[in-house]
């Protein structure tokens, strides 16, 4: 690996240059920041994208070392938004056209003599509207999401011998092992040879007794040119799966003709096969439905400018509180932080190329083309990514171009399915899996379509995107509003279940995004994740989690209502339903049993745990207090719970007939009927009551819930990390927030705010005082380069003081 020495400290950074600024070590009027960067810091909604939309300069310097005479030095940058051009000590070495794949440089032959500083300098486009980006994707056309700028994600130095491993491709069939090793600089040169060894890394297992780092196998051989072809068959090792995602490290070490070591990579991969075929995905032989959400990379204030931890705390955000299996990278490639965990915690991703709607032309294509490759050579030893996404995003068909882009993907990884997502019926299928974007569900119509209805083509079909835009939802909609958006999702993943020939959904989308104004709600904001933009989950996403196992995401027990009348019209509650996934919940109103539900007792049969409706809130009370007996107990709460379903006016005629019964037959007659209804269901004028559900699994009570009207507000904190470590760069941890009453309950429509201040070694990203939206909010608090502790004091509406406390630790991975 020769040495690698990150540089995401002490750049230079300004707007306000002209040429004369390259290749000088110093810059008038530049601040001196940090990467990840953005090159604005943005307000959470409300704001143009011309904010960020502007041409920077990045500039750093660093000293030629004594070590690296006769050495090759490169640069990397991980990202940069989205059009870079790179210049060392004033020569321009090359650009980059996509803001999503890393790029290097080769800085050997610009360096100056050992001792003296050199100035890297990086002018980074990120303006919209230029002739030049209309030939760079994403752009050309309108985009339904914010594409912010600057240098996001690492940049590294590597120095390595003239000859060096340039790459590595591992490649695996059940237990079989092959990899593709590139060396560069070789020359024809003759005599050298590699040797390979592979220990268990992440929830590999080990077998009784022997030492996890002894090899699990080894490979030495001759290097015969400049690509060695290497394959071993492994025993005893563990395939890498979705409940036991085993990970292996490959170490490949290069020597010269004399023996003596030269270069050296680590590449951690996994032994697993996938497979589409009409009947579904299967994982290892295992068929499995697919369950996912689309990820926007993109977080307040910062964009897309957020270091190694939160992209991983996404990841477990998705496993472990949403109970998803799959995430779709929409629309670009993400940080490999966020996919490193990925295939640490079993997460399967489908990555695809940058692009929205829009292809351009001829230099736009070729631009797309180049992505595709960088994508795919990029990524290619992740084991969680199953399937290259090689369409722009919804475009229209184009033969000539999508053969390139699919040509490309499998000749540089022949072991993954391609796949295109589109929008289109019946459209030009040159991919080896349908993708398509159903938002054919309407909340009255079942949730997806048949996959003869979208494509007659025989291969594997796959939903990408639903709901998304055909029911926006914020935290601080109406009650209604929300449960009929968990609803939604629980019907598509429902039809999803059903319909065999569907191997799964990824759902439009996990977190609500900023976009451009041609999109959302006015502000710039797409309403349309299950949690909204600081991850705080929406009813939706208990949807999800709900269909989790217990052990991946806890016990999951929610309800869609606040159990509030004077929430609706009427007073008349809407449909509310009990999410969980429990074997049973009991259900009792004002310490009154009323029902126990089953797990089995849900319209949504082909989900394990589909969402409970609540359709009884009177139990036997009909019979113990008002003396009925239990048939005509049964009669009557058909009849008011028909009536509060549809309104007296527009009963239906079957419950019409069912009252004239009970009149004329019972004697019960409609001032009783009356009087039973503002008792046990209207209740406008009596007491609110209090609800409790427990849940039981294996007969045990695992969780309790109690929802009643509330008497105080408190503030909630959630905090992810406390300890914060500087690796190679500054890291962050989120803080949750959210206004819950006693009982622990979310208070929606709460919308205070509180004000924020750090002391010590720990700053805020992004205002001191946030407003409560939904009764969610949040925050961040970020390193500062200083070993130390810090502390986060948070001031509530009522003035009261709580502090978070961090410790932070420096690493020693960063110049
Ligand atoms: C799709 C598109 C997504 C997002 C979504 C909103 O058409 O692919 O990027 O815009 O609609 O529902």
């Amino acid at each position: 690996m020769g040495e690698k020495i990150f540089v995401n400290d002490g750049w230079l950074f300004g707007c306000d240059f002209d040429d004369g600024f390259i290749g000088k070590a110093s810059a008038e009027k530049f601040e001196e920041v940090r990467i990840p960067h953005t090159v604005t810091v943005t307000p959470f909604n409300a704001f143009s994208p011309k904010l960020y939309q502007k041409l920077s300069l990045y500039k750093k310097t660093f000293a030629t070392e004594k070590s690296w005479s006769g050495k090759k030095v490169f640069v990397t940058v991980g990202a940069a938004a989205h059009f870079s051009k790179v210049y060392l000590n004033g020569k321009f070495l090359g650009d980059h056209r996509c803001g999503y794949t890393s790029f290097t440089f080769d800085l050997t032959e610009n360096l100056l003599p050992e001792g003296q500083t050199n100035v890297l300098d990086i002018v980074v486009d990120s303006r919209e509207d230029t002739d030049e980006m209309k030939d760079i994707p994403p752009f050309g056309n309108r985009i339904d999401y914010m594409t912010y700028g600057g240098i996001y994600r690492e940049v590294f130095l590597e120095i390595k011998n003239p000859i060096y491993i340039e790459d590595i491709f591992v490649t695996t069939k059940k237990n079989q092992f092959s990899s593709t090793v590139k060396i560069a600089g070789l020359d024809g040169k003759k005599g050298f040879t590699i040797k390979q060894s592979v220990v268990p890394s992440v929830n590999a297992p080990v077998p009784v007794g022997a030492n996890k780092n002894a090899p699990c196998f080894e490979i030495n051989t001759g290097v015969p040119g400049n690509t060695v072809l290497t394959s071993a068959l492994a025993s005893g090792i563990g395939m890498w799966t979705l409940e036991n995602p085993a990970l292996y490290l490959l170490t490949t070490v290069l020597f010269d003709e004399n023996g003596n070591e030269i270069d050296w990579v680590e590449t951690r991969f996994g032994f697993r096969d996938i497979r589409f075929d009409s009947t579904g995905f299967y994982l290892n032989d295992k068929k499995i439905k697919i369950r996912g959400l689309n990820r926007h990379q993109s977080y307040p204030y910062v964009g897309y400018a957020m270091p190694k931890n939160m992209q991983r705390d996404d990841a477990d955000i998705l496993k472990y509180e949403l109970g998803l299996n799959e995430v779709r990278t929409s629309h670009y490639p993400q940080s490999h932080h966020f996919i490193d965990r990925c295939d640490e915690i079993g997460l399967l991703v489908f990555t695809e190329l940058p692009g929205w709607q829009h292809i351009g032309g001829e230099k736009w294509k070729d631009q797309s083309v180049e992505n595709v490759k960088e994508m795919v050579v990029q990524y290619r030893n992740h084991p969680s990514i199953f399937m290259w996404g090689v369409r722009i995003n919804e475009s229209l068909d184009d033969d000539g171009f999508y053969r390139r882009t699919n040509e490309a993907a499998r000749s540089l990884d022949p072991t993954r399915p391609t796949a295109g997502v589109r929008y289109l019926k019946h459209s030009s299928f040159l991919e080896d899996v349908y993708t398509f974007n159903d938002f054919s569900h309407t909340g009255k119509n079942p949730g997806a379509l048949h996959k003869k209805d979208v494509t007659k083509s025989k291969g594997g079909y796959m939903i990408s995107e639903y709901n998304g835009h055909m029911y926006p939802t914020k935290s601080f909609d109406d009650e209604a509003h929300r449960t009929e958006h968990a609803v939604r999702h629980a019907n598509v993943l429902e039809a999803v279940s059903a319909y065999d020939e569907i191997a799964g959904a990824s759902g439009w989308c996990a977190f609500d995004y900023n976009t451009h104004g041609d999109f959302g709600s006015g502000d710039y904001m797409c309403y349309h994740g299950v949690m909204d933009q600081f991850r705080n989950p929406k009813i939706a996403a208990q949807v999800y989690r709900s269909q989790g196992e217990p052990s991946v995401v806890g016990d999951v027990l929610a309800v869609t209502s606040a159990m509030n009348i004077g929430e609706y019209p009427g007073g008349e509650k809407g449909p509310a339903y009990i999410l969980t996934n429990a074997d049973s919940v009991r259900v009792s109103v004002d310490g009154i049993f009323i029902k126990e539900y089953k797990s089995s007792d849900t319209t949504f049969t082909h989900l394990k745990h589909g969402p409970i409706l609540i359709d009884d809130c009177i139990g036997n009370r009909l019979i113990d207090e008002e003396g009925y007996s239990k048939k005509d107990s049964e009669r009557i709460k058909k009849l008011v719970f028909a009536a509060q379903k549809y309104g007296l006016e527009n009963l239906p005629f079957k419950y019409k007939m069912l009252g004239a019964f009970i009149y004329l037959f019972r004697k019960i007659n409609m001032d009783k009927m009356v009087a039973i209804y503002g008792k046990y269901i209207g209740n406008w004028g009596g007491t609110a009551n209090a609800w409790k559900f427990e849940s039981f699994r294996d007969g045990k009570p695992v969780k309790t819930l109690v929802v009643c009207p509330g008497g105080n507000v408190s503030l909630r904190v959630d905090v992810s990390r406390t300890e914060l470590f500087e690796e190679t760069t500054y890291d962050v941890s989120p803080l949750r927030f959210s206004a819950v009453d006693e009982n622990g309950n979310l208070q929606p429509y709460f919308q205070e705010a509180v004000s924020l201040r750090c002391e010590g070694d720990i700053e805020l990203i992004g205002p001191s005082a946030v407003s409560f939206k939904g009764g969610l909010s949040g925050c961040y608090v970020k390193s500062k380069g200083k070993s130390g502790s810090g502390k986060l004091v948070i001031t509530d509406w009522n003035g009261k003081e709580m502090s978070v406390e961090f410790k932070v630790s420096l690493g020693c991975g960063n110049a």
